[in-house]
């Protein structure tokens, strides 16, 4: 039976974190939608292509090959054959995959391939659109926020755990200028679902968010 948890929210909210932890304990599948914009972006840089040049960003999409694994606990990201679950969280991919996820041929190849890692598969699939566009009937919607401070000041801290040197401030007004073109993307833009539950994490541990979730995964599988 296909289950499906929806988890959305801005840059650095703590999904990715809390996404992992729940989807290990719950035994639900772990999908990170953003490394996929991540890894057609990556692409897009590596190939010089630029934001404009559609016919060679479709061309992109029609090869692209995304893969996800689990490695000695770890979870890593393929693009065509190549691990670069390091290579896409860069300064230089951080700076265009907003830009890049608001193409609307991007989006579309991004969104059926969502759908289709997750066919008949229970999962928790983390990202900016899945409650209201991805999975609009998802079991599950959360809306995961925090502060735009803390949001930095976290992926400061994970950045530096990563070996990657990335100042505060830079980090900060990068957050707040995705948070900005994530909002109001003509296509698919960053919002809560009207009935997602919201949590604001400003003040939480990832524990206590990760317990969060999984109560009302526990709550909404009993009524199954
Ligand atoms: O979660 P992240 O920071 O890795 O996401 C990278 C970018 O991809 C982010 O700027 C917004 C975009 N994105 C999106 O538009 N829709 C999604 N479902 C996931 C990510």
């Amino acid at each position: 039976m296909e289950f499906v948890v929806a988890v959305d929210g801005p840059a650095g909210s703590g999904k990715g974190t809390v996404t992992k932890i729940v989807g290990k304990r719950e035994k639900l599948v772990y999908i990170d939608t953003g490394a996929m914009y991540r890894c057609v972006t990556l692409d897009m840089l590596r190939k010089n292509i630029g934001l404009e040049d559609i016919e060679k960003i479709k061309e992109v999409l029609e090869n692209i090959n995304i893969e996800f694994k689990e490695e000695n606990g770890q979870n890593t990201v393929y693009l065509n054959g190549e691990n670069v679950t390091k290579e896409i969280r860069e300064n230089e991919v951080n700076q265009m995959v907003s830009q890049v996820s608001h193409l609307v041929e991007v989006r579309k190849n991004i969104t059926n391939l969502s759908r289709k890692v997750a066919e008949g598969k229970q999962v928790i699939m983390e990202g900016r659109d899945i409650g209201t566009n991805v999975f609009p009937n998802a079991d599950i919607k959360i809306y995961l926020d925090a502060t735009s401070e803390e949001r930095a000041k976290r992926r400061y801290n994970q950045n530096k755990e990563k070996g990657i040197n990335i100042p505060y401030e830079e980090i900060l007004e990068n957050i707040k200028f995705r948070d900005n073109n994530d909002k109001t993307s003509p296509v698919a833009p960053l919002k809560q679902a009207e009935d997602a539950i919201y949590i604001d994490s400003s003040n939480m541990t990832i524990e206590e968010v990760a317990n969060k979730i999984i109560e009302i995964i526990k709550e909404k599988k009993n009524t199954l």
